[in-house]
């Protein structure tokens, strides 16, 4: 993987799978600017320290960053044993607020991921909801719109990366086609990460049994880097609105 020259503003830069992302795609050569509202414990080019669930702290983030990049890892998350507003907020409103902005910086080229979640995989069966949220224009609108159809504590994290998945996907093609940016997700598995704890009481002990009979083990943040770090790449420019699912094969045990 050849990321010589290339800049890439990764969020979420702070632990787990963002630091992952960070330290591989450093290794390739890419310059990286962290976000994150805990402080970084690798080696970064920059650093960006904000609470990327609001409006007026993604703003004043915003203007921290430099004027042109070549890439956004949008990789901050919470699990859903948050409460459902945070949830909305950090996963999928603020995350699509930060990448609107950011759009005009990223030249042609460039690219932004957005690390979703295997838990993201039933968006088809809400995909009309998922799509009229999609069409609401700005934070405050798609938080209004979800004022108007609360979402249930026990599948908000769900309800997020489906969300997430599919307004990457209304999103991506016209970004392409207008600005030459692709927008990709990837969906991982179960990560040995320190949020992997929150997701085994989010979703049960059953469910979870059930997922860990149809894999060798859960992943490691270094397996799932690399795939978004090549997605920031030109080895990638012909790969725009994918989900790719990076999860030793358990999605595929769902069909
Ligand atoms: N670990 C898993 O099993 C797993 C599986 C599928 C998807 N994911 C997704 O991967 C992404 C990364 O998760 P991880 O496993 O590395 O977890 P993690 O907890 O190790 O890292 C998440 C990072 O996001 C940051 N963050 C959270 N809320 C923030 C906010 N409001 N503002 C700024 N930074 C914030 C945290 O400080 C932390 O550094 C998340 O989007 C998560 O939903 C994780």
């Amino acid at each position: 993987m050849n990321l010589q020259g290339k800049t890439i503003v990764v969020t979420g830069v702070s632990s787990g799978i963002g630091a992952e992302v960070a330290r591989v795609a450093r290794f390739a050569g890419a310059r990286v600017i962290g976000m994150d509202r805990n402080d970084p414990s690798l080696t970064l080019d920059g650093f960006v320290k904000a609470d990327l669930g609001a409006v007026a702290t993604i703003d004043a983030a915003v203007a921290q960053l430099p004027a042109h990049f070549d890439a956004l890892c949008n990789i901050a998350g919470v699990p859903g044993t948050a409460p459902v507003k945070l949830v909305g907020e950090i996963n999928y409103l603020g995350l699509r607020h930060l990448t609107e902005q950011v759009l005009p910086r990223i030249p042609r080229g460039g690219a932004i991921v957005n690390v979703a979640s295997i838990l993201g995989a039933e968006w088809p069966l809400r995909l009309e909801q998922h799509k009229a949220l999609a069409a609401t224009q700005g934070f405050e609108a798609g938080a209004h719109w979800l004022r108007d159809r609360p979402v249930a504590q026990e599948t908000c994290y769900q309800y997020f990366k489906e969300a997430l998945i599919v307004w990457s996907a209304m999103k991506s093609q016209k970004w392409f086609l207008e600005h030459g940016v692709r927008m990709n997700c990837v969906a991982p598995g179960p990560v040995f990460t320190p949020i992997l704890g929150d997701f085994v009481s989010m979703l049960g002990q059953e469910r979870v049994q059930a997922d860990a009979h149809r894999m060798l083990r859960p992943g490691f943040a270094d397996e799932i880097a690399p795939v978004i770090a090549w997605l920031c790449g030109d080895e990638a420019r012909w790969v725009s609105g994918a989900n790719i699912a990076v999860d030793g094969g358990l999605a595929s045990t769902y069909i």
